[in-house]
């Protein structure tokens, strides 16, 4: 048999599985999951182990095949919560019915896009020898413990997204934390004339607000008028820099 033709077989198998479990009682529908579970992870190993890097080879780069990977990850995800899932549950059918969705577009992208190329590009003899050695890997993989098989293809493709959370998220919040106390405590000691030269090159107003009182650093109408009392040459630079025009007349104004 063609590779191609076994696995719309298998396909057409899994639609079926669907079919009977929509219309099964609460004692059939565990011995279907089970059925199901193993029937698609014993199908998609054998497209990941054999048919996906012969097509890759035979077609070149295609954007099919690395589409395919993901769509089966999201699969095993969804079959693993199936597993964990009691029939009677309320969210039983919600996840049967998102993995039926998820499996359906996988097999019309394979059944229509990838399986026509794959089939063009290779001779219908190494499509026979190829189907001969799937068959073959199926019928092991189906005897073999498939929920383990399940849980170590979920592990894989989970553990990098949730790492790199864990990575990043870490020293940002670190930083932030490191960064935002001194810039809030620094205003009501001396130590913030040391941090302000820096700032006041491109914030004028925190330049003449190093002084002692908050007052000042808020209100610019204040900073002008006090600022002259105690150091007569800062106001001067400040009113050029920090605020041309419009704020240093209206505070002479006053
Ligand atoms: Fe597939």
């Amino acid at each position: 048999m063609k590779a191609t033709d076994l696995l719309k077989e298998h396909h057409q198998e899994v639609e079926e599985l669907f079919e009977r479990m929509s219309q099964a009682d609460s004692d059939e529908i565990s011995a279907l999951r089970d059925e199901l579970v193993a029937t698609l992870v014993s199908h998609t190993a054998i497209e990941e182990e054999l048919f996906y890097p012969e097509s890759r080879e035979a077609l070149g780069a295609s954007p099919l095949i690395p589409t395919s990977y993901e769509e089966h990850a999201l699969v095993d995800v969804m079959l693993q919560k199936l597993l964990s899932t009691e029939p009677g549950d309320e969210t039983f059918h919600a996840r049967l019915g998102v993995l039926k969705e998820l499996v359906q577009h996988h097999v019309e992208e394979e059944e229509k896009k990838l399986f026509p190329q794959v089939e063009s590009a290779m001779g219908a003899a190494r499509l026979e020898e190829l189907g001969s050695r799937l068959e073959a890997r199926f019928g092991q993989v189906r005897k073999s413990d498939v929920e383990a098989l399940l849980a170590r293809n979920v592990a894989k493709s989970m553990p990098a997204a949730t790492g790199r959370r864990a990575r990043t998220a870490k020293p940002s919040a670190r930083k932030a934390a490191a960064k935002r106390p001194p810039a809030k405590r620094a205003p009501k000691r001396a130590s913030t004339q040391r941090a302000e030269p820096a700032r006041g090159a491109q914030k004028g107003r925190r330049t003449t607000t190093t002084g002692r009182k908050k007052a000042a650093a808020t209100a610019p109408a204040k900073t002008g008028r006090a600022a002259p009392a105690r150091k007569p040459s800062r106001p001067a630079k400040t009113s050029r820099t920090g605020r041309k025009g419009g704020r240093a007349s209206n505070a002479s104004a006053r």
